[in-house]
């Protein structure tokens, strides 16, 4: 759905009822996890962001229990990406998760929080030396390689550093993931991982080096993929190419999956573990390998919100409708300006429930048009100072948040058995100039 545009009619109720998590109070007004929302911007001002630890906690335990259940050899390595929070890497760690990261300093941020090194994966296509350098000294789990070049850069570091490097290679099938071209990662017109054509040969390559460790293969080929279709083809041929390794003679024992599995934004079905668990289980059980994922939006997104207050009402004539001006921005949440995202919008205040409904355009304030959180939204007429909550901001939200027009990042909460925490003061605004400099002359 584009929020550029006019959007396709749609109706919170049914919001409510895809988001289960979510109930309305008659007097509490809208309650996540159970947990009022209602005061919280007295306490700790506006916008906030909000996780829920409860509900991330649930949704790792239903990720793995789906998979278990298929008695899948199977490590789960959350992308650190979708949100880098010290607080959600902890919880993740301690239920059992490792992590997929793509930069030295989610590296840094899974050793902060005590991962072990053999429960990192190293994604990315643009690694640099340094970044290598520091993966292969602690002999991280495993390396994703995404190109020849690549390769043979993390063969001479580790042979420098007297290591050996584990990796996979990431593999580029050509699948289209049927999703924003923008989260697309496995068409061959992406930049991402290694020809399938071509996978074979550098696989041979990489088990010649001697300080290189080849396990296997991995496939990521885009995000919020709501149906299994792109990755049985994926899947499909990721098995393939492990047979004809092997019928080379060469080892393979890990096959890494990826992530990109879909949530609901509005009445979408969000991608079904058990569904993926069972579309693993029937196209490489006869492998004997172990499988490895990296969901990120699927775990945290649902968990997570951002509240925001309305800083006016705004009319440009009686047809029109009228804009909402919040306190929240791009430089907040950028998925609706950078991917023309849907998020789901519900107020807070049990008294906004009683207004009638009226299509309103719901905007940011920053001075870009592409500021938009809704156009022409229908919700209960929403008035100055009324806050709303705008749903599924977990992943892939205060990750991208910037400062912007000088505007401090947003206070962070997490709800953790049913109490609120902060995680992350607001920023303030003697941090946004801190460390700048005016030259002398
Ligand atoms: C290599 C890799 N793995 C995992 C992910 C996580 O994807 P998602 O958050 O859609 O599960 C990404 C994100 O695009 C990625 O690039």
């Amino acid at each position: 759905m584009s929020s550029s545009k006019t959007e396709p009619e749609t109706n919170y109720q049914t919001l409510l009822q895809t988001h289960p998590d979510f109930i309305i109070d008659e007097k509490k007004g809208l309650c996540f996890g159970k947990v009022p929302l209602q005061s919280l911007t007295d306490h700790y001002g506006s916008p906030v962001w909000v996780i829920n630890a409860d509900i991330l906690t649930s949704r790792f335990q239903k990720l793995s229990k789906a998979f278990l259940q298929n008695k899948m050899d199977i490590s789960i390595h959350y992308a650190v990406k979708a949100n880098d929070h010290l607080a959600i890497l902890d919880l993740l760690a301690k239920e059992g998760a490792g992590v997929d990261i793509v930069s030295l300093g989610e590296l840094k941020r899974a050793l902060k929080v005590n991962i072990n090194p053999r429960k990192i994966c190293f994604s990315g296509v643009g690694k640099r030396e340094e970044e290598l350098k520091a993966a292969i000294q602690l002999e991280i789990g495993q390396i994703n390689v995404e190109s020849r070049e690549e390769l043979h850069l993390i063969s001479k570091i580790a042979m420098d550093t007297g290591k050996k490097a584990a990796i996979c290679l990431r593999i580029n099938p050509d699948v289209d993931a049927r999703t924003h071209h923008k989260i697309t990662t496995g068409l061959a017109e992406n930049k991402f991982g290694i020809a399938y054509e071509q996978a074979l040969q550098v696989y041979k390559e990489a088990s010649q080096l001697d300080n290189i460790l080849p396990l296997g293969f991995d496939v990521h080929i885009g995000s919020q993929i709501s149906s299994v279709e792109p990755y049985k083809k994926a899947f499909l041929k990721m098995a393939k190419l492990v047979k004809q390794a092997r019928k080379e003679g060469l080892e393979v024992s890990v096959l890494d999956c990826g992530g990109g599995f879909g949530i609901s934004y509005y009445d979408e079905k969000e991608s079904d573990p058990y569904a993926l668990a069972n579309l693993m289980q029937g196209i490489f059980s006869s492998l004997n390998i172990r499988i490895c994922i990296e969901p990120g939006r699927w775990l945290v997104g649902p968990a997570g919100i951002l509240i925001s207050k309305v800083v006016r009402r705004k009319n440009n004539g009686p047809e029109a409708p009228p804009f909402i001006i919040l306190d929240a921005a791009m430089n907040d949440l950028l998925r609706p300006a950078m991917y023309d995202a849907w998020h789901g919008i519900l107020p807070i205040q049990a008294e906004i429930y009683k207004r009638p409904l009226e299509k309103q355009n719901i905007d940011g304030p920053i001075c870009e048009s592409s500021d938009i959180f809704a156009r022409q939204r229908l919700l209960p007429q929403l008035r100055e100072n009324d806050e709303i909550a705008i749903l599924d901001a977990g992943a892939y939200g205060h990750v991208m948040s910037s400062s912007y027009n000088a505007r401090p990042q947003a206070l962070q909460l997490m709800i953790k058995d049913k109490r609120l925490f902060v995680i992350k003061p607001r920023q303030t605004f003697e941090s946004l100039w801190n460390n700048e400099t005016i030259p002398n002359g």
